[in-house]
This record gives C-alpha cells, sequence and structure tokens, in this order.
C-alpha cells in the first residue's frame, strides 16, 4: 500500500509468503552486506532500519546473518504491522509508525533495508531514498522487488493479456512496479553506490499450492481491475489455472531481484 487506497498487506498474506520470500533472497548479497559489516573498526551496535517492515520478515531473515551486535528500526505506516515486526524481531528493536515521504534523515541508520516494497513507490521516492542514505552514507539491501519476468508452467495462451494488464496495473498513478529494480540501482549509482544485483524469485510448485492460488487469484483481480474487458476470459483463466494447481500440475516461476547497494567509504 503506497497510496491511499491501494491493496492492504495483511498479517495473513505477509504471513503466507515468508517462508518463499526466504527461499528466495540473494543471500550471496547479504553474505557481502556481514562481510562489509565485519570490517568496521569496534565493537559499536549496527542500526538496521527497515522501511515498509510489515510483520518483520526480513529482521527475521537477515538479523541472525549479520554478524555483528545490532538494533533494528521497523518502519511502516501501518502501525499494527510495525508493532508486530518489533515484536517478532530477533534483536532489540524498535516500532516506527510512520510514512517514507515523511522521513527527512536516515542519520544514525548504519543500514537501510527493504523487502517487498520498492515497485509501491514512484521514481521520485526512490531518488530521494538514494539521496537520504547517500547524506547519512549508509549501505543499503533492497530485496524481492518484482522484475515482472513470470513463468507459468503449462504455458495458457491468455498469460500474455494478463500480464500486460498486472504490468499496467503495476505502473498505474507513476507507481514503479517491474521497473523498481533498475531505477533504484541507477539512483544508488548516481550517489557514488557500487549496487551489487541478485535474483530472488519465487519458484512455486505443489508444496505452495496456498501461496500460488492466493498469488493467482491476486494477479488476476488486479489485471481485471486495470483492463476490465479481460473479466470473462480471465475468470476462465483462473479457473484452469486453479484446476492445474488442484492436481499438482503447475508451477510458477516469479521474478524478483535483490540490490545492494555499497557507499565507496567504509564506515
Ligand atoms: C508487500 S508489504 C512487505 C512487508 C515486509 N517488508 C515483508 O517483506 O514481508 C509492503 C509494506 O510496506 C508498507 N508500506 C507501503 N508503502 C509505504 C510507505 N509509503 N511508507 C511506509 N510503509 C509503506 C505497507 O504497509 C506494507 O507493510
Amino acid at each position: 500500500m503506497s497510496r491511499p487506497g491501494s491493496p492492504v498487506c495483511t498479517p495473513d498474506w505477509l504471513a503466507l509468503r515468508e517462508p518463499a520470500d526466504h527461499t528466495a533472497r540473494a543471500c550471496d548479497l547479504a553474505d557481502r552486506l556481514a562481510d562489509r559489516l565485519g570490517a568496521w573498526p569496534g565493537a559499536r551496535d549496527v542500526v538496521v532500519r527497515d522501511l515498509g517492515c510489515g510483520t518483520g520478515s526480513m529482521g527475521r531473515w537477515l538479523a541472525p546473518r549479520l554478524a555483528r551486535p545490532q538494533r533494528w528500526v521497523l518502519q511502516d505506516r501501518d502501525a499494527d504491522l510495525a508493532r508486530r515486526a518489533a515484536a517478532a524481531t530477533p534483536v532489540p528493536a524498535t516500532a516506527v509508525v510512520g510514512d517514507l515521504a515523511d522521513l527527512d534523515t536516515l542519520a544514525g541508520t548504519d543500514v537501510l533495508v527493504c523487502s517487498a516494497l520498492l515497485d509501491l513507490l514512484t521514481a521520485p521516492d526512490v531518488e530521494r531514498l538514494a539521496r537520504l542514505c547517500a547524506d547519512a552514507g549508509c549501505a543499503a539491501l533492497l530485496t524481492l522487488s518484482v522484475t515482472g519476468a513470470v513463468a507459468l508452467d503449462p504455458v495458457d495462451p491468455l498469460d500474455d493479456d494478463v500480464t500486460a494488464a498486472f504490468d499496467a496495473h503495476q505502473r498505474r498513478d507513476g507507481l514503479l512496479g517491474p521497473d523498481a529494480p533498475d531505477v533504484a540501482a541507477a539512483a544508488f549509482a548516481r550517489h557514488g553506490y557500487a549496487v551489487h544485483r541478485g535474483p530472488s524469485p519465487w519458484r512455486l510448485g505443489p508444496a505452495d499450492a496456498a501461496l500460488a492460488e492466493e498469488w493467482l487469484r491476486g494477479r488476476v483481480d488486479a489485471a481485471c481491475a486495470q483492463e476490465p474487458a479481460l473479466v470473462g476470459s480471465a475468470e476462465r483463466f483462473l479457473a484452469r489455472r486453479l484446476d492445474a494447481l488442484g492436481a499438482g500440475g503447475l508451477h510458477a516461476e516469479v521474478g524478483h531481484a535483490d540490490l545492494l547497494a555499497l557507499p565507496g567509504t567504509v564506515r
């Protein structure tokens, strides 16, 4: 939910996707970040700020991988989610309720992280984040941004129409949608960062049927909202896809990208 009126991220949806997110994340980028932090002199706590934290999935995955004492600041504009996140983070953590548009400094933050957030933002939002990071000299690990690359097996004659309508919906009102990884990489590079990119696709099979069903339903709903002429054929598409899923015969690869942006100077 990056604009009032856009879909709300419910705790149920976030819990359903968390295992697939954790499997998908680009471990090599987290390891590279841990190496950079490990090179710091002294033993002070690393301060990590998770923007759009949801229920705190990122902290549960990343905190054990950073071999340093840490403190996390978990920010979401949804107060309930931010509180849930702080209560379920395995290191000392504080909840902050607020929209990232109101953030005017990252002073005191060593690492900015986000997960499944960038595609919900606009290019000016991302440019602002890159500038705030550069001003503070902090590193950034920006994960699970959709790329728009979706492959379903078996293929279906309506795949391309649904994909086109879904991607257009993601880009509505200036939101980045599948452009997020490229736009963010360019913004951080402009601010002098070394940007490393890694793939983090969901690979969903019969064992992920509950997540795949919710994902398919959301995808078709968004496609129809964008392209109302699709409604009838998209309902039949969804029925075919859910039949295949129920029979254990559907696989989906859903493209995401992770970015690690490291400032030039070791802090
Ligand atoms: C797709 S969810 C991802 C949640 C979590 N990071 C995860 O990976 O499970 C996006 C989250 O970003 C939050 N969010 C979206 N736009 C935001 C904004 N402009 N400011 C603060 N939080 C925002 C939503 O409330 C939601 O919790």
